[in-house]
């Protein structure tokens, strides 16, 4: 484990919440569109979209009706608008830039549906249960709790 992440683990420890600097680090492109905004960022951050591949962005907007066990209803035509909206910002899409390297986190042929289960993630985010059972954490997906900058897209130390 590198030496900054043992020391960010360390923070976290010792203060007993989880927290992240934002000095410095590099930027990943928040959610530019007001209505993705809106309806993504309504239950949880919505997330950047470069953290998954197209393919994702397309299965997640098809299964609406079983979002991770919530029903999400939109009026007529605008899922298919945050679709091309988050499809056309996805970590694969061309000219998706410095985003290409969130991509290694996915097999080549694969549809994660979640960027919390994506193997890196997972190695980045390797901490003791009792971090993921603090109250103001919870879920791996609530990036808020500890990446104080993330709806600016910070998620850097
Ligand atoms: C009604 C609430 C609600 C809305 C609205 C919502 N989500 Fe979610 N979303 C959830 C829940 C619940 C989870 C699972 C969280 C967990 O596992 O702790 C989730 C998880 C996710 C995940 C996986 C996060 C991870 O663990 O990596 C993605 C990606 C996602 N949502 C995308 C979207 C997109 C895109 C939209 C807008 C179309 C959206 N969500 C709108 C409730 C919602
Ligand atoms: C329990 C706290 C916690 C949660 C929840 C969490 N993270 Fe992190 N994350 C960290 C820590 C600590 C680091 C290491 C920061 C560092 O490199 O100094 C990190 C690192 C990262 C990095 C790598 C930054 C880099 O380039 O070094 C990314 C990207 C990231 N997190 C994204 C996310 C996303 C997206 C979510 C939500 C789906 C999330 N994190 C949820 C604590 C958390």
């Amino acid at each position: 484990m590198p030496m900054r992440l043992l020391m960010a683990l360390a923070a976290i420890l010792l203060a007993g919440l989880p927290a992240v600097s934002q000095a410095g680090g590099k930027q990943v492109a928040p959610v530019a569109d007001p209505l993705t905004q809106k309806v993504c960022g309504e239950c949880h951050l919505a997330f950047p979209p470069g953290f998954l591949p197209a393919r994702s962005w397309s299965a997640l907007m098809a299964d609406l009706s079983d979002h991770f066990g919530e029903e999400i209803v939109l009026p007529a035509g605008q899922a298919a608008q945050i679709e091309a909206y988050l499809v056309s910002h996805a970590g694969d899409a061309p000219g998706g830039g410095g985003l290409r390297e969130f991509m290694r986190w996915v097999a080549p042929t694969g549809i994660p549906r979640r960027i919390t289960e994506n193997p890196a993630f997972l190695r980045e985010h390797d901490f003791p249960d009792r971090v993921w059972r603090d109250p103001k954490v919870v879920t791996r997906s609530n990036c808020l709790a500890c990446h104080p900058g993330a709806s600016r897209g910070w998620f850097d130390d």
